[in-house]
């Protein structure tokens, strides 16, 4: 088993069970804990984030470590010196790296050559950590995983990618509803044995879940006027909730934009979860450190 986590493919299922149980028993402790008592982890950004960099800064505090946030531009990754001289360095500095990075290459690239443990914390292609806490909140609304339905409804990126690997390994059943042109790999979507509905309403009735994201995503700035324009008719509305059904939560990675991907009545209404979806990034983030950089033993 791989000691990065790049993809959610890089766990099998017991270790995403185990990653999951542990951020369970933290968020329930409240936990406070030693596993990184002398460790540093290292957090390279090529782009903005809140949920993320706090998360992983704060969980390495309270598991009594130190985090070092470093900017891509400054550090110069790539550009100053090559990636693979980045990772040789941090190796010989820091116990574990996690890097969010505009090309899922360089991540893999940071992993292939740093010595210690490599976290993904978002590339063009995977946003795992965020699978993790979207199936922790999953699992607290409905007391399980095998079985919940979700449709996720919008742009087939990197976020929906980590989610259907995540429902690949915890036997979600999902659908996914997406304009043309913007599908997610049709051998991903055979793997986690999902359904592709093109219209959205179709897509959501009976599920217990409504999952959206940004239509577009960080470093596509260029091609938003355009994607605009191709999802119309996917914004996740009172109505499409309505469609969905009176059991549904909502769910979104944030940030959101309003009036865009989801109405702000969804996403800060009674079925929205966002916020405990925003809170749960802590506990599972927590439980990765643990298991990759503190040594926390995955079964027993
Ligand atoms: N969901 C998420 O990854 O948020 P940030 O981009 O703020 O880190
Ligand atoms: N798909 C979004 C997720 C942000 C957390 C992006 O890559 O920008």
């Amino acid at each position: 088993m791989s000691n990065h986590l790049l993809s959610i493919s890089d766990l099998d299922a017991d270790r995403l069970h185990a990653l999951l149980k542990t951020a369970e028993q933290f968020k329930n402790a409240r936990y406070r804990g030693s596993e990184l008592r002398g460790k540093t982890l290292a957090m390279i950004f090529e782009k903005p984030s809140l949920r993320t960099r706090t998360t992983l800064e704060v969980a390495a505090v309270h598991l009594g470590g130190h985090a070092v946030y470093l900017d891509a531009r400054q550090v110069g990754l790539g550009v100053r010196e090559p990636v693979r001289d980045v990772a040789e360095n941090l190796g010989r500095w820091v116990e574990g790296v996690s890097a969010r990075v505009n090309k899922h290459e360089t991540v893999a690239g940071l992993a292939e050559f740093a010595g210690v443990p490599v976290i993904n914390a978002l590339s063009d292609a995977h946003h795992p950590l965020q699978a993790l806490a979207d199936l922790m909140t999953l699992k607290e609304n409905f007391g399980r995983l095998a079985g919940v339905r979700l449709a996720y409804v919008g742009d087939g990126n990197n976020v929906l990618t980590s989610l259907l690997e995540a429902a690949a390994l915890a036997g979600l059943e999902v659908v996914v509803s997406t304009p043309e042109g913007y599908e997610p790999d049709a051998g991903l979507l055979e793997r986690a044995q999902a359904r592709f509905v093109r219209d959205p309403y179709q897509a959501v009735q009976g599920v217990d879940a409504v999952y959206t994201d940004v239509w577009t995503s960080m470093g596509q700035e260029a091609e938003a006027e355009q994607r605009l324009r191709d999802f119309g008719g996917y914004t996740v509305t009172p109505e499409l909730m309505e469609a969905a059904g009176a059991q549904a939560i909502f769910l979104h990675c944030l940030p959101a934009h309003y009036g865009e991907e989801v109405v702000e009545a969804v996403a800060h209404g009674p079925r929205s979860r966002i916020f405990d979806q925003a809170e749960n990034r802590l506990h599972t983030v927590k439980a990765v450190l643990a298991h990759y950089l503190g040594g926390r033993p995955w079964s027993g």
